[in-house]
């Protein structure tokens, strides 16, 4: 466990400006900072940064925390290890051992399988000749962590002699149960484990060495922390050269492994999916252009439109290898050597040249049609539609209408949130909670002065609640934000921290929070005299009096001046 006082301090001496500008290019926006979100899809800025607050927050898709957050939800890590991150960003020392994290047991459960299939290939000689017969060189086993899964329930026995929990096994999906029996879920089979982007194993796929089996590839059952669609394999390895090549997507794990090897260190490949949004989310962090290396055979073409669109769709620019039929990446490197891919990825096709070369001239202008109305980014479109419209002769305003004709709706991320909606709260008592946050003194009045039967609005209840536990430690929007679980109460907490507030006098601050109070006090008499609540009415009614009582005092006391 690390010490809450130490990421009290960790956070405390990081500044998010400086952490989250090296993950983003951050422009000064007022007294925050601002840049695309990197959570979701936009064309103009919504993600704030604030320097006074240590605080992000996302307008757009309502994404917010503190530094340690970001680097969790950017990083796709959990929260030791963002901790961990960020103190060895910031050279604080913090002892390792023994952090719980989510899920430690399936992450436990993929790496001793890891190790131990990793074991198994360098006791079988077959396994060893197969991966040599296909040109994997050490370094790449290594580096990939290959395996080799035997044949008998190896995995099992293994686990049982070592007294490792076979449920866990089973939760990952190395093990199958059978009635009531259990069973490897691979056997005789190249094992590839599959890499979070931080570098743990979190998932298997598994290729036959045997000729005709069917299937050639199996991969684990997805798990709490294995999801194909948001994982690609050769992600972790090629992380560090996506920001200086561009990302180089192919089918095939083997074709990842021999681009490698070739020093195309930029290989990836979904696993034997088709491209996911997120999967061209994540890409997009590193690169706005994406090199498709598809099979050379109609299943390919057809699987390289599909990632076209996807691509499309977040604003990445793809251009596609035209790979020879029956070649794949790996092939073609083996049968032409390296410098002849490298030919092929300079001569990449765009998306409009790639459909022009697959189809006939009328099919793809409709083709071309349906998929540039799929891009968001206004310049990108308008170069597509001038280079169809010199291709095909068409006006670009033709063209223009016929995108908005037959305008596809367009394929949102299927992690796109809709933006939160935040219930509808006073402009009054949004300034002042805004206020509130950023001095303690103003908090301190809102609590002394302001009766809980007031509060009818849960969410404000919920913040006031919060903020009234931190008083005593100042109240550090850092800290605060990382409390807050509901995602909903998060964004609205977020924003009211950013929201730009005049300074104001005490005497000011007052004034307007007894403008508010004035205001909730009627409303609840009403109600109370509606409810025929004598009482009530009678109580509410001296505190309405007495607090109208201190407006005149405080006006007149300025007026004096
Ligand atoms: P390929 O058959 O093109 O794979 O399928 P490959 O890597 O070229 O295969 P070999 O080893 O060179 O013969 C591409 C990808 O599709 C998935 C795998 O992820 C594979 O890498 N796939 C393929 C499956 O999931 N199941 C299958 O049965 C076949
Ligand atoms: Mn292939």
């Amino acid at each position: 466990m690390i010490k809450k006082e130490l990421i009290e301090q960790i956070k405390s001496e990081a500044d998010i400006v400086q952490i989250i500008g090296e993950y983003l290019p951050l422009k000064p926006a007022g007294k925050n900072y601002r840049a695309l979100c990197p959570f979701h899809l936009e064309k103009t800025p919504s993600f704030y940064v604030s320097p006074e607050k240590q605080i992000y927050h996302c307008f757009g898709c309502g994404a917010s925390g503190s530094v340690i957050t970001f680097i969790m939800e950017y990083e796709k890590i959990s929260f030791p290890d963002a901790v961990k991150k960020l103190a060895s960003k910031l050279g604080i020392k913090i002892e390792t051992e023994s952090i719980p994290y989510e899920n430690r047991h399936l992450y436990e459960a993929c790496e001793f399988a890891a190790q131990y299939y990793t074991q198994c290939l360098n006791k079988s000689p077959t396994a060893v000749n197969y991966l040599k017969e296909r040109k994997i060189a050490d370094e790449i086993i290594e580096q990939f962590r290959l395996g080799y899964a035997p044949r008998s329930n190896a995995l099992y026995n293994y686990a049982k002699k070592e007294n490792f929990s076979i449920e866990a096994l089973v939760e990952a999906g190395l093990i199958v149960k059978k009635n009531s029996e259990y069973y490897d879920w691979f056997y005789n089979r190249i094992v590839f484990p599959i890499f979070s982007p931080a570098g743990r194993v979190v998932g298997f796929s598994a290729r036959t060495i045997e000729e005709n089996v069917d299937p050639k590839y199996i991969n684990t059952a997805e798990s709490a922390i294995f999801k194909k669609r948001e994982i690609l394999y050769g992600f972790f390895q090629a992380k560090n050269s996506l920001y200086k090549t561009v990302p180089i997507l192919v089918e095939g794990n083997f074709d990842v492994l021999t681009l490698v090897q070739n020093n195309f260190k930029s290989a990836i490949a979904p696993l034997g999916t088709a491209l996911s949004s997120n999967h061209a989310l994540l890409l997009r962090r590193y690169s706005n252009k994406i090199k498709i290396a598809f099979d050379g055979d109609q299943a390919g073409i057809n699987a390289a439109i599909r990632a076209i669109e996807t691509l499309l769709s977040v604003n990445i620019e793809p251009t596609i290898v035209m790979l020879p039929q029956d070649y794949d990446p790996d092939r073609f490197v083996k049968t032409y050597g390296k410098e002849k891919f490298q030919e092929l990825l300079d001569k990449s096709y765009d998306y409009i040249d790639f459909i022009r070369y697959i189809m006939s001239s009328k099919e793809a202008l409709t083709e071309l049609l349906r998929l540039t109305a799929l891009i968001e980014d206004p310049l990108f479109q308008e170069e597509s539609i001038n280079k169809i419209s010199q291709i095909f002769n068409i006006t670009k305003e033709t063209l223009l209408n016929k995108i908005r004709t037959n305008k596809t709706p367009i394929k949102k991320p299927d992690n796109s949130q809709s933006p939160w909606k935040i219930q509808s709260i006073l402009r009054l008592e949004r300034q002042i909670l805004s206020l509130a946050l950023s001095d303690p003194q103003y908090l301190q009045i809102i609590r002394n002065e302001l009766p809980e039967v007031l509060v009818n609005n849960e969410n404000i209840k919920e913040i006031l609640q919060v903020l009234y536990n931190n008083l005593a430690n100042g109240i550090l929007a850092y800290n605060i934000i990382d409390q807050i679980n509901n995602p909903e109460l998060k964004n609205l907490f977020a924003e009211l921290v950013i929201e730009n507030q005049p300074k104001l006098s005490l005497d000011e601050f007052k004034l307007k929070f007894y403008e508010y109070k004035i205001y909730k006090l009627q409303e609840q008499i009403s109600k109370a005299e509606a409810n025929r609540n004598n009482q009530l009415a009678i109580t509410l009614a001296k505190e309405l009096f007495e607090t109208k009582k201190k407006v005149n005092e405080i006006r007149s006391k300025n007026y004096d001046k």
